[in-house]
C-alpha cells in the first residue's frame, strides 16, 4: 500500500504506522470540498464483499489507464468525489489550478500524479506514476515534484509527450 514510515502525505486512514503514530489525527487542508472527518476505514472507498465491477473492491468507478477521456456521467473519478467536490477540482478552484488542462485537455488520470490514495513519501499526496510519467529528456532528470512550499511546487518530468523542465504552479 506504500504507506511507509516515510510517508508524509496520507488521507487520513485507520491504521498505525511504525514510526508515525497518530499521522491521521490530521487538519483538513484541503480545498476541495472535504466531507466527513478522518480518521477512515478501508471500508469508506473500498467495499470488501465486492464491487460494481470498478475493479480493486473500490465503491466507485476510477479510471487508471495512461489517457483517460474524462466522462461526467458515469464519473470516470467518481471513486473521489464522495468526500472531494468534482466541480472544485473541475473548475480550478483548488491549490492546484491546473487540474482542469491536465484532466480534460491532456487526459491525465488523478493517478498520473496522485500515484497511490493511500499515502506517499512526499507532500501534497503527489506522487507520479512510474509507469507513465518518465524523466524529463531536456533536463536529464526526474520526474521529479518539489514542493515550493504554500500551495506552489515544480515538476522536471515527461509525460503524455510533454516535457517539463522545472515547470511551476
Ligand atoms: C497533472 C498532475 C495532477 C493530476 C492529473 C491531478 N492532480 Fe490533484 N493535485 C496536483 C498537485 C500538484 C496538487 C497540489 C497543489 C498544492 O500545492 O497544494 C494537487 C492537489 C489536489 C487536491 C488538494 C487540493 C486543495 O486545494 O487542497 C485534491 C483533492 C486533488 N488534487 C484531487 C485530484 C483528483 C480527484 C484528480 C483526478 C480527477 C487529480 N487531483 C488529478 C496535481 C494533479
Ligand atoms: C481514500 C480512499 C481509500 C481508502 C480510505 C483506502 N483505499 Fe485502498 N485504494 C483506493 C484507490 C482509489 C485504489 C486504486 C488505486 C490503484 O489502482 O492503484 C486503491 C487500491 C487498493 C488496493 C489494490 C492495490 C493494487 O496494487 O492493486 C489495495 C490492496 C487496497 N487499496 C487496500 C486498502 C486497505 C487495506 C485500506 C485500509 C487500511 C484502504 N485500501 C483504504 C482508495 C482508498
Ligand atoms: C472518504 C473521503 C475521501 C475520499 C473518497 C477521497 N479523499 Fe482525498 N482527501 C480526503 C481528506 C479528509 C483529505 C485531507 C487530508 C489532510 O489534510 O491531511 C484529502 C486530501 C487529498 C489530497 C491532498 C493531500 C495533501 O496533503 O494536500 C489529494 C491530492 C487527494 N485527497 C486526492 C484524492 C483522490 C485522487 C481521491 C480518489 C481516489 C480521493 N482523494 C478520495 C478525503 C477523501
Amino acid at each position: 500500500m506504500n504507506l511507509n514510515p516515510s510517508t508524509n502525505a496520507m488521507h487520513p486512514i485507520f491504521v498505525n504506522l511504525a514510526n508515525n503514530n497518530g499521522l491521521y489525527n490530521y487538519t483538513p487542508n484541503t480545498t476541495a470540498g472535504i466531507a466527513p472527518l478522518g480518521p477512515y476505514n478501508c471500508s469508506q472507498c473500498h467495499n470488501p464483499h465486492g464491487d460494481s465491477g470498478y475493479g480493486r473492491l473500490l465503491r466507485g468507478r476510477y479510471e487508471t489507464m495512461a489517457y483517460v477521456t474524462y466522462s461526467p456521467n458515469p464519473d470516470s473519478y467518481q471513486a473521489c468525489w464522495s468526500c472531494h467536490s468534482t466541480a472544485s477540482i473541475i473548475n480550478d478552484t483548488t491549490y492546484f489550478s491546473r487540474h482542469n488542462s491536465h484532466i480534460i485537455t491532456h487526459q491525465a488520470p488523478c493517478i498520473a500524479c496522485h500515484y497511490s490514495p493511500h499515502g506517499v513519501p512526499s507532500t501534497e499526496l503527489v506522487r507520479f506514476n512510474p509507469s507513465f510519467v518518465t524523466a524529463s529528456l531536456i533536463a536529464n532528470s526526474g520526474p521529479t515534484f518539489v514542493d515550493g512550499g504554500n500551495h506552489t511546487g515544480s515538476c522536471t518530468l515527461s509525460c503524455h509527450g510533454a516535457d517539463h523542465n522545472n515547470v511551476n504552479y
